[in-house]
């Protein structure tokens, strides 16, 4: 598609009857299609990935997605279905709520939303009304934009209630954020962050949210892989009544949305599944529901290891940068806890300019906004997240080689083409999936289903 084309203009062909394409120009673009994605496929296995939010899925769970599941619907909750034909639906999202309930041990779960900002949607909807406060960092301090008044804040009309910040230590500013919820007393308050280096400091916040009777909601869309390993806080068990996230960042599942809850209110689990559906779904994607049921399967079996190994990586990434010159956030508290680490770049040219030359070398990462940004088009920072390369077996090692390429290329004016092959070398012995059943298999294959385009 050449520029300026809106990709509505049709073509019409010849043989095309009375239908609107001709099957040559459809057989066309389905193969133009094909051959896109197969060089998107390519490109990411020469690449060095290492945006926060991605990951790779397994093969037995990257099955399922392509399985009968994606033909069919399941309104409802197992059992109380609105369809005929759903007995082995229910029996696999009944394994998948299990699995859930068990990975995060909490009283439970519901899989129905598609994403984690319908998650977010699903919790409003439920235990939030229309010109309630609800508390929540501000998304100059990371917050995600669910939180905003053009996302799902703004939709459900509820009105933020900013905590206090503490930009050194990149979390909440607990005295300061204890006065506001007293004086204010939001009904719902929210912890999440995408960009998220520490954990709440939920212990401390917990007597305060009890005092005024807020319920603590936890967005764990970024690390819940993090907590499913046993290696970030708990919020289920510290303070907060309600969890909602996605399933494919720190937890390598497919692209999904998920409510957890441990409630002393059984009102709470009626609402929430309630706020999943009819409030914010209609069907719930089986085959991706399906294809998490494996992904929990496989965290349990695997994820404690894959959540130390990311986190250390992060950790070791921050290091070598720091060691290499860049002016990487939170020194003094070890850089990060998680999987993410941030780094301002002003004096390498500003969080956009960076990005880019990164992505032209192969070394893909996102711009982003840092403490003290005031143009979210033109941040200082730019976000790393290492959950993609530990996936593929990377460790610390692979680190310290990353962050030389990224010297290389942004202080020692090293050539966009050099470095590019240098990061293909490396990534060369690390295109094949670890941490789950398959172990081995590429991780980037394009699975063609036909072994041809059409004709
Ligand atoms: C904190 C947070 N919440 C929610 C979301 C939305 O998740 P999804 O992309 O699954 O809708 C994100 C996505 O990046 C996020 O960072």
């Amino acid at each position: 598609m050449g520029t300026g084309s809106t990709g509505n203009e049709g073509v019409r062909g010849s043989d095309a009857g009375d239908e609107l394409l001709s099957r040559s120009d459809a057989a066309e673009i389905v193969g133009r299609v094909r051959s896109i994605v197969r060089t998107h496929s390519e490109r990411f296995e020469q690449s060095l990935p290492l945006i926060a939010s991605e990951n790779l899925l397994s093969p037995y769970a990257k099955e399922l997605l392509i399985s009968d599941f994606h033909s069919r619907y399941a309104e409802g909750l197992p059992g109380e279905r609105y369809y005929e034909g759903n007995e082995q639906v229910d029996e696999v999202e009944r394994i998948c709520l299990d699995l859930a309930r068990r990975l995060f041990r909490c009283s439970f779960a519901d899989v129905r939303p598609i994403s984690g900002t319908v998650a977010n949607l699903a919790v409003l909807k439920a235990l939030a009304e229309p010109g309630d406060l609800v508390g929540t960092s501000r998304l100059a301090d990371g917050a995600h934009i669910s939180s905003a008044s053009f996302g799902a804040f703004g939709l459900r009309g509820v009105r933020p209630v900013y905590y206090a910040w503490d930009p050194e230590r990149m979390t909440i500013d607990v005295g300061r954020t204890r006065e506001i919820l007293r004086a204010v007393r939001p009904k719902l308050c929210l912890f999440g962050l995408s960009l998220f280096l520490f954990p709440f400091p939920l212990d401390e916040l917990a007597p305060t949210l009890e005092e005024i009777g807020a319920r603590g909601w936890y967005d764990a869309a970024h690390v819940l892989g993090l907590i499913a390993g046993g290696v970030f806080q708990d919020p289920l068990h510290t303070g907060c009544e309600v969890l909602s996230a996605s399933t494919h960042k720190t937890l390598p599942g497919p692209q999904h949305g998920l409510l957890l809850a441990e409630s002393r209110d059984p009102e709470v689990y009626r609402k929430l599944q309630s706020g999943a559906f009819p409030g914010v779904t209609s069907n719930h994607h089986l085959n991706a529901m399906a294809a998490l049921a494996v992904s929990f399967a496989e965290t349990l079996a695997f994820g404690r290891a894959y959540a130390r190994q990311t986190v250390a990586n992060a950790k070791a990434l921050a290091q070598a940068l720091h060691e290499r010159g860049f002016d990487v956030l939170a020194e003094r508290l070890g850089f990060t806890a998680s999987h993410t680490i941030a780094v301002r770049v002003a004096r390498e040219g500003g969080g956009e300019a960076v990005a880019r030359r990164l992505a032209d070398a192969g070394i893909i990462t996102n711009k982003n906004l840092i403490p003290g940004d005031t143009s979210p088009k033109h941040p200082q920072g730019i976000r790393l997240g290492t959950p993609e390369l530990t996936r593929v077996g990377m460790r610390e090692r692979e680190m310290a080689e990353i962050a030389e390429l990224f010297d290389d290329l942004l202080h020692r004016g090293r050539a966009v083409d050099e470095v590019r092959s240098r990061v293909r070398a490396l990534k060369q012995r690390f295109t094949r999936l670890e941490y789950c059943f398959g172990a081995g298999e590429a991780a980037y294959r394009y699975y063609d289903l036909l072994g041809r385009d059409p004709a």
